[in-house]
């Protein structure tokens, strides 16, 4: 048992680096006995481009993130597009990143590793001024547009595997204000070269969870509805390769719908919300377990724990108290 403690703390310290063999995160190790690995999702959660940068939703649901982050623990946040509305930033200097990130996730149980992917409006920017950020902020991790993140469950034999994705460059960019689908990839062979890398990374994965992320839905029922590109691309792989979920934003409000096993979750009611459901007969019959982008929220996010057997998963609205909780099982393997 004590060699087993030393291992994993040996095995957890190693650099993070996304070349095989695995590398594996590190986590706090100050409670030894804990069992499990806990984070929260927000998406487009990214202010405004003019004073006070920050909308009244990003505001409050900030504080109450600093909140369930101390009382349920939160070891990082997954940060799921549209970073900065409405452009991205254009540089690594952007007083953006102090005004619409770090002034306001300020509690300091939110002081932990954000991992950042970019959504539409980043890629309407500079996205590499975002990456080079991580270099300037202790707590921004985005080491490059797509990349995976494996961490061992402390004191249990299982493992995490997150699959962070840009959905803008596999699918394309759109403009939310046209409602408009992604155009196709910018450039093709980019996209390629993601979707074969995730093919690879999903066939090879023994992880006892697997979990990708992404800015873009596969499954919504909202404003955006379900996102053909990844219908065609993403939504077979996840089947095939029994993918735990799949989490996002780009629909400014929350979701989760269940489709042959496989969780959906969507959560990108960070700084807008929107209660539009217009495509709610798009999403496959009875798959739709929870929805809400009510006002009266006053904004969302997801908190999630992993432990040996299963992962929980919590809807959290900025007003206090949760709004849906829902268990997803580990992978089985033949
Ligand atoms: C960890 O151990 C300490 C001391 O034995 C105990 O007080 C605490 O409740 C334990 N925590 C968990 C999560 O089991
Ligand atoms: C954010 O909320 C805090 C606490 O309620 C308040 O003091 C602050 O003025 C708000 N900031 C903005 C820009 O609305």
């Amino acid at each position: 048992m004590m060699a087993f403690t030393l291992l994993s703390v040996l095995v957890a310290a190693l650099p993070v680096a996304s070349c095989y063999p695995t590398a594996f995160q590190n986590l706090d190790q100050s409670s030894k006995n804990r069992t499990s690995i806990r984070f929260l999702a927000i998406g487009d959660w990214g202010g405004l481009p003019y004073p006070p940068y920050i909308t009244a939703v990003q505001n409050t649901t900030a504080q109450e993130m600093g909140k369930v982050a101390e009382q349920m623990g939160a070891d990082f946040v997954l940060a799921l597009g549209d970073n900065f509305y409405y452009k991205g930033v254009n540089s690594v200097d952007s007083p953006r990143f102090k005004d619409t990130f770090e002034s306001v996730y300020t509690a300091k149980s939110l002081n932990i590793p954000w991992y950042v992917i970019a959504g539409n409006h980043d890629h309407a920017g500079n996205v590499k001024a975002q990456i080079q950020y991580s270099k300037m902020s202790d707590r921004w991790k985005f080491p490059s547009y797509y990349y995976e993140l494996n961490f061992h469950i402390p004191n249990t034999r299982k493992t995490l595997t997150i699959i962070m994705l840009d959905t803008v460059m596999l699918c394309g960019n759109s403009d939310d204000f046209e409602d408009e689908k992604p155009r196709g990839p910018a450039n093709e062979v980019e996209g390629n070269r993601q979707l074969i890398w995730l093919q690879e990374r999903l066939a090879r994965s023994k992880a006892d969870f697997l979990l990708v992320a992404g800015h873009y839905p596969v499954w919504s029922v909202s404003e955006h509805g379900p996102t053909h590109c990844l219908l065609q691309k993403l939504h077979p792989l996840l089947n095939k390769y029994k993918a735990t979920a799949y989490l996002c934003g780009h629909d400014h409000n929350l979701q989760y719908l269940e489709d042959s096993g496989v969780g959906y979750v969507v959560s990108g009611a960070g700084n807008f919300l929107d209660p539009d459901i217009r495509h709610w007969n798009h999403v496959p019959k009875g798959s739709l377990k929870f929805f809400t982008g009510q006002a009266s929220t006053l904004g969302g996010f997801v908190h999630a724990e992993v432990t040996k057997e299963e992962m929980i998963v919590t809807f959290l609205q900025a007003k206090g108290t949760s709004l849906y909780r829902t268990v997803l099982s580990r992978r089985q393997f033949e």
